[in-house]
């Protein structure tokens, strides 16, 4: 990476939002306790708080969610700390941040703030002179579909250059979602079998045991296909499918998953099943005849020279099961299906709650029959204690001028063509029981295929 300056300013505007309180106070928590942060913190919000307000959100947020308050490095924070309180449509508001900022030469910014208000907060960053060697976070979502992204892309650009610009999506900082890479590239054993000679097809299921958590209102806004398919899962499956990154620069890996993303077809109505839970239309903030979909099933297609003819199979919902997302990946089976006992190999790379790498292999079953029986061979396995936070990692690199492990824009608006099609209620929204595996026409998906991998996840839920 060429030499990129460290930014000497951190501003989120939001910063007495759910966001600041759940991610960003802990991530600056354990940047501090790492040694790695050490920059005036700014605080923007429109709530008519003081400073010693913040600073105690502060500590209830380390309190909740950064595994409890570090004296030392919470007295860092309180001193590192500053306030803007005002009205984002307001000029007034972003004088003021200019002053706090205090002949800061890189500020980074943080929108931690709800999309509608990010092209104001843009344009004013902008005029007051806030953006001059600035470098700006937005959240995910990132639009509603390809044209606003597209639109986004472009207010985004007229104050910040892409190279200053760092998308959100905490699946590119998670541990084990890296892992993907390492894992596939690092191994002589692992790049002869992963393609289409070898591998039947893909499952990726992310499933959670929780509804929508009194997010109701944020979430007939967006569904389960815009809220994790577009990015989240898309993130997964560009790490599985891509073409070895070459290691000499910097957007190696960005470049490969755009590449992956654009091969992906864009999906069709008959490949995908979506479902609601019973009782979503009684949250609050839940429209009583909505569609939005709480789940989905779908099959992917990625036209390459490696993957033509394999499936991506994508299930994710709310109160399913168990809460676990894994890829597992099917390979062929072998020709003596008699010895085998009729199943192949898999490869089950499981990355949430923890990262658990296990083979799914055959061995001779004890006894005068000279037949197979299933076992599996466990890999790796890291619990979540040794890993950075997403949040840490991500907000570290953004200081640091580091985009790698940032959404580009040619991959949001990839990602957004290859949903688009299935977007809005072209397709029936089905019910499903709470704690089940979602509607049943999703199992009709993968009938061929030979149904979902169940299993293990639920052995080890
Ligand atoms: C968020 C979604 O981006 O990711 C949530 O908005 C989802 O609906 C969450 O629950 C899952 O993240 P994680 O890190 O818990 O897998």
């Amino acid at each position: 990476m060429a030499f990129q300056p460290r930014s000497d300013a951190f501003v989120f505007f939001g910063a007495t939002g759910d966001l600041a309180f759940k991610k960003v106070f802990p991530a600056l928590q354990s940047m501090i306790r790492h040694g790695t942060f050490d920059a005036p913190i700014i605080g923007v919000a429109r709530s008519g708080w003081s400073l010693e307000r913040l600073r105690e959100r502060a500590r209830a947020s380390l309190e909740a969610h950064g595994g409890g308050v570090d004296p030392e490095a919470f007295a860092k924070i309180a001193k590192l700390m500053r306030y803007v309180d005002g009205d984002y449509s307001v000029r007034a508001t972003f004088d003021a941040l200019r002053r706090q900022l205090d002949g800061s030469q890189h500020p980074l910014h943080y929108l931690a703030i709800p999309p509608s208000m990010f092209s104001v907060v843009i344009r004013h960053l902008g005029d007051s002179g806030c953006a001059q060697d600035a470098r700006l976070i937005v959240e995910k979502p990132f639009g509603r579909d390809r044209a606003s992204a597209k639109q986004l892309n472009e207010t985004i650009h007229t104050v910040f250059p892409e190279p200053s610009v760092f998308r959100i999506d905490h699946y590119l900082g998670k541990e084990a979602v890296q892992n993907l890479v390492v894992f596939r590239f690092a191994n002589t054993f692992l790049e002869p079998i992963w393609n289409r000679h070898f591998v039947e097809s893909v499952q990726i299921t992310m499933a959670e045991n929780f509804g929508v958590q009194g997010r109701g209102g944020f979430y007939e806004e967006a569904g389960a296909i815009r809220d994790v398919v577009q990015n989240h899962l898309m993130q997964v499956v560009g790490f599985l499918a891509m073409e070895p990154p070459a290691t000499t620069y910097n957007e190696a890996i960005r470049d490969e998953l755009v590449k992956v993303f654009r091969q992906i077809r864009p999906l069709t109505p008959a490949n995908v099943v979506r479902g609601q839970f019973e009782g979503y239309r009684q949250e609050p903030g839940v429209a009583p005849d909505s569609h939005v979909e709480t789940f989905v099933a779908l099959r992917m297609e990625i036209d390459s020279w490696r993957w033509d003819g394999v499936p991506f199979f994508i299930r994710t919902g709310k109160n399913l099961p168990i809460t676990s997302t894994e890829a597992v990946v099917k390979l062929k089976r072998p020709p003596l299906t008699k010895l085998a006992a009729g199943q192949g190999n898999s490869l089950r790379l499981k990355l949430n709650p923890e990262l658990n790498i296990t083979l799914g292999a055959q061995i001779k079953k004890p006894g005068s029959a000279m037949v197979g029986e299933p076992t599996q061979l466990s890999l790796a396995h890291h619990s979540r204690s040794d890993e950075m936070s997403a949040y840490e990692r991500l907000l570290g690199d953004a200081m640091s001028g580091d985009t790698a492990l940032f959404a580009r824009e040619d991959a949001v608006e990839a990602a957004w063509a290859v949903v688009q099609p299935v977007l809005g209620n072209v397709t029936p929204v089905h019910s499903y029981a709470p704690g089940t595996w979602g509607p049943a026409q999703a199992e009709h998906l993968t009938e061929q295929a030979g149904g979902w991998a169940h299993e293990a996840s639920e052995v080890s839920a």
